[in-house]
């Protein structure tokens, strides 16, 4: 089983940002956190960030006949981006949304997800363990 992990804008700036909301653990702890899960469910992961739209669809392309599942965080471009929507959809793979606070319980903007049409589950408002779970549900198919 070969996962990839795709996090958006700003999701470097865990442990600096917003802590009251996100934590005080940073991004390089949540890194730790998935490769250890990986290990757990003997799979093989790649993670990957970036704050910049067209790179994080340039990733799920080339993810195309690589990879069995996508967990991925798209931040901030959850509540815009029909590209990264499409991506999705482009390369057909099984795919889940997470989100570390959640995203109903804030803003109305935050309500909307275009990615979330193209994710079998979303996992919103369990911090780091959404991955997990994330990662969990895509191993289990
Ligand atoms: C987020 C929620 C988004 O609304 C926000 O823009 C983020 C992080 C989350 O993980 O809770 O940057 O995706």
């Amino acid at each position: 089983m070969k996962l990839l992990v795709i996090n958006g804008p700003n999701l470097n700036m865990l442990g600096i940002r917003e802590k009251e909301l996100y934590g005080a653990k940073d991004y390089a702890a949540l890194c730790a956190f998935i490769q250890q899960t990986a290990e757990e469910l003997q799979a093989e992961v790649d993670i990957y960030q970036s704050n910049h739209e067209g790179d994080l669809v340039d990733c799920i392309q080339n993810a195309y006949g690589k990879v069995d599942g996508i967990v991925i965080n798209p931040a901030a471009y959850t509540h815009t981006s029909v590209a990264i929507l499409d991506a999705l959809k482009a390369v057909s793979i099984p795919a889940c949304e997470v989100h570390l606070t959640d995203v109903n319980a804030r803003e109305d903007f935050r309500k909307i997800s275009y990615v979330r049409l193209a994710c079998e589950k979303t996992f919103s408002g369990y911090g780091f363990e959404g991955y997990a779970m994330a990662m969990r549900h895509l191993c289990s198919k």
